[in-house]
């Protein structure tokens, strides 16, 4: 499907888009859009309740929007309140879908139904757009057919369409060889229907949404280290409120950390300590950041962050912190390039996974605006501090943190530059210029 013709309101839709040199500092208070990853897990989790869950503060782009898109197709009720707040209601259970159900872009989306509708009651097949249908799926199949599963899908069970037949499924250990959220959340998921124990292992703890999302709901879900336990459980209706999006966030971090003279705040972000990689990378980068106003909600912290114009360091990412800044990499790769000294990432490999294969497009585009980057098979190297030159034509590889990171660049290049298919950001923040309209 195409994503150009899913029109919604507030979108961008700019597809060639001029980002003309920052004159003057980023100053202000800002609020950022809700957590995407949340805000995916709150609809299906919500959908998995018999009485209906009231979601306040959830996510405006297109990734989850095709999440809700696929509950309605399965019979779900979805009322919105008012623009961010809406009521999730799945009475009388999931219904068998007329049609193939479309994630989208949205690697969440199709991953985590996948384990919830495992070991459902209905026949359903998943599929999603052209980079979706290209995103490993082996990872999720392999498991899942473990715990008994019905699944096929396209080349050899390894990527979308995929069709489930749901089924009784049987706890597992699991032995994750990737450390990712998705394949845990779909395992999880899955086991949260089946028979017995499910554990699951993973080689460095991925972002943990689901397991305090399903513990603040009731589930008998248990975490020690990498390791998490589920039994099968009924939820709870519960009110769930979501905060707002760290990986958002990074794009202006890193701006205020790069702009001279800059110093804002960004209200009101999650700050659960698996995604907050971000935060600790660019403080050993010696930025200037500060929480304020830490509170937890709903299982998950959140909190105010300031942050401004810093003398940049380059750094020695360890592998450790790759999983917790796994959709940050393209963002600290820019703010590598404004810092003195050389910033390596390896062992990051996953990165070639996501919507696009987002090592080769940040090397491209990083070098077309003057940047000192190498490209490695699993990362990057990069030396600084460069004066971007601009003066180019970025592309956005259908990827929205892709798009941002080049509007990011572009802020501080000497020349304008060109973004093409900007209205890629959509995905994740359609509001992401008026956003930083409001600072400049
Ligand atoms: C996500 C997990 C991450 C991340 C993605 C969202 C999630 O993917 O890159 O943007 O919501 O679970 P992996 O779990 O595959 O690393």
């Amino acid at each position: 499907m195409n994503f150009v013709v899913r029109l919604y309101v507030g979108m961008n839709t700019e597809t060639k888009k001029i980002v003309n040199p920052l004159t003057k500092p980023l100053k202000g208070v800002i609020n950022i859009p809700p957590d995407k990853s949340i805000s995916h897990r709150a609809a299906i989790f919500s959908a998995l309740v018999k009485e209906p869950i009231l979601i306040n503060n959830f996510s405006s782009g297109g990734d989850c929007k095709s999440t809700l898109n696929v509950l309605q197709q399965l019979g779900v009720e979805v009322n919105f309140q008012s623009e961010k707040n809406l009521i999730i209601s799945n009475k009388k259970g999931f219904k068998q879908p007329s049609n193939i159900l479309d994630a989208g872009n949205s690697g969440t989306t199709i991953r985590l139904m996948s384990g919830v509708l495992a070991g459902s009651s209905i026949t359903s097949t998943l599929t999603g757009d052209e980079s979706l249908q290209k995103r490993p799926m082996a990872r999720i199949i392999k498991p899942l057919k473990q715990m008994g599963a019905d699944i096929k899908a396209e080349n050899n069970d390894t990527t979308a369409p995929i069709t489930i037949k749901g089924s009784q499924l049987n706890g597992i250990i699991y032995n994750s060889p990737v450390a990712s959220a998705q394949v845990k959340s779909c395992i999880l998921l899955a086991g949260l229907h089946a028979e017995g124990k499910t554990v699951l292992k993973e080689p460095y703890t991925s972002r943990d949404h689901t397991e305090r999302l399903l513990s603040y709901l009731g589930a008998n879900i248990k975490t020690e280290d990498n390791k998490v336990q589920i039994q099968k459980s009924q939820l709870n209706s519960k009110p769930i409120s979501i905060p707002g999006d760290i990986s958002s966030a990074a794009f202006f971090l890193v701006a205020a950390c790069i702009v001279p003279g800059s110093e804002i705040i960004v209200r009101d972000v999650g700050l659960n300590p698996t995604r907050t990689g971000i935060i600790d990378v660019l403080k050993q980068m010696n930025a200037n950041i500060e929480i304020l106003n830490k509170r937890t909600e709903c299982n998950e912290e959140i909190g105010d962050v300031k942050v401004s114009y810093s003398d940049l360091k380059g750094i020695n990412i360890g592998k450790d912190m790759i999983p917790g800044i796994i959709d940050e990499l393209p963002i600290i790769a820019v703010a590598a390039t404004q810092a003195t000294g050389t910033t390596i990432a390896r062992e990051a490999e996953e990165l070639r996974h996501k919507e696009s294969d987002r090592i080769k497009a940040i090397c491209t585009e990083l070098k077309k605006l003057g940047a000192d980057i190498e490209e490695a098979i699993d990362g990057f190297i990069i030396h600084g501090k460069t004066q971007l030159r601009g003066n180019c034509v970025l592309e956005t590889y259908h990827d929205h943190r892709i798009a941002m990171c080049g509007y990011v660049a572009g802020l501080i290049a000497l020349k304008p530059i060109q973004i093409n298919e900007f209205q890629w950001v959509n995905i994740s923040f359609p509001e992401f210029t008026q956003v930083f309209e409001k600072l400049s």
